[in-house]
């Protein structure tokens, strides 16, 4: 275990925010949370649990001590009639994920290509898009509890997750860490492909019967031609959640402004589409300091620079606001704001 003083987490974070730990562990196993947690110094310190740092917005230095999840390792865990169950270390990278999961030929995840962030951070937030939610192919988690050092298996329902949400953001926020996940990826596969954008793909290329590696190749080429490359442009991802309202609401907002973007739920409930809402604020290519509304997508906040986190919270507030003035409606970040 490697316990360092004084680290930057400008690297370790997408949106490139300036922050410093006072002191950072690098945790490469169940074993290493446990010497933490045993550590007479560090064992009662409060602790931060860091991923891939592609959903928190850093707006202050962290006086906790911050556990960077390290642990690596993928594995075909099981071979069932009706499924494969195949497992990553917490620390892997999504995306690198996902390709290595159709590389072997179990497909299942290809709606999820993409997403920056690690396999450790996937089940704190529910990663979702283009119709797939993690939880779909949720099959279990190894995690280690802060408190009493004991590596514990969650299933689906201890997890209890949400859209963008699961137990990891409430009474388990930083009480433990997530050190495994395993996927259920169903057999036979068959392509999620109802969502809008993917639908306009299938019609473009004629191709009605797609590949899950077909799948993959037309979600990075969505998600590229409308979200920024966390790598070239600090951000990270969709800064507000979508926010559900009633139907007479929703009736009042169509009444106002018919061309709202609105998804109905299966529980009678409405998403509306936050990016649209700010866009019809006028907030596209805005920005506060070096933070600002990206040019192709209102509901991504951006790094034009050195951008530190009070700018960037300055603007969502401003956001919020606008949002609120016009339409009644209050937007509720996605990120984790520290
Ligand atoms: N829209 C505008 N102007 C904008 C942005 C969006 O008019 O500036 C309209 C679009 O034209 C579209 C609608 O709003 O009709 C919704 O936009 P889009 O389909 O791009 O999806 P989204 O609601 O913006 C959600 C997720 C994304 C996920 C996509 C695809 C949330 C908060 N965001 O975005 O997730 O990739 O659907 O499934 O649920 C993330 O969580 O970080 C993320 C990127």
């Amino acid at each position: 275990m490697q316990i360092e003083s004084g680290v930057s987490l400008k690297p370790y974070n997408t949106f490139g925010l300036p922050a410093v730990a006072q002191t950072l562990v690098r945790v490469a196993g169940d074993a290493d949370v446990r010497r933490v947690v045993d550590h007479p110094t560090l064992g009662r310190a409060p602790k931060f649990v860091l991923g891939g740092g592609s959903n928190i917005i850093l707006t202050r230095d962290m006086p906790q001590v911050v556990l960077k999840v390290e642990v690596r390792g993928m594995r075909l865990v099981e071979e069932r009639a009706v499924a494969w169950i195949v497992e990553a270390g917490a620390g892997e990278n999504w995306h690198e994920f996902v390709a290595w999961t159709l590389a072997q030929g179990w497909p299942g995840l290809e709606n999820l290509a993409l997403i920056p962030g690690t396999v450790g951070a996937a089940p704190v937030q529910n990663i979702g898009a283009y119709g797939v939610e993690l939880q779909d192919r949720f099959d279990s988690l190894d995690a280690v509890d802060l408190l009493t050092g004991r590596s514990v298996v969650l299933g689906a329902e201890i997890c209890a997750f949400g859209y963008r949400d699961s137990v990891f953001k409430h009474s388990l926020h930083h009480r433990s860490v997530i050190t495994r996940v395993r996927f259920r990826l169903p057999k036979p596969w068959r392509p999620v492909v109802g969502y809008l954008d993917l639908e306009r793909k299938r019609a473009e290329t004629g191709i009605d019967a797609p590949s899950a590696q077909q799948v993959f190749d037309w979600v990075c080429a969505i998600r590229r031609a409308k979200l920024p490359d966390p790598a070239v442009i600090g951000n990270a991802g969709s800064f507000f959640k979508n926010p559900i309202v009633s139907p007479e609401q929703c009736r009042d907002i169509i009444g106002r402004d018919p061309e709202v973007v609105y998804y109905p739920l299966p529980d009678g409930s409405i998403k509306l589409a936050a990016g649209w809402l700010i866009d019809a604020c006028g907030w596209k290519g805005k920005t506060v300091g070096q933070a600002g509304v990206y040019e192709k997508q209102a509901l991504v906040l951006v790094n034009r620079g050195d951008a530190i986190g009070s700018e960037v919270m300055t603007l969502a507030r401003a956001i919020q606001e606008s949002v609120y003035g016009r339409f009644g409606i209050r937007l509720e970040p996605e990120p984790v704001v520290v």
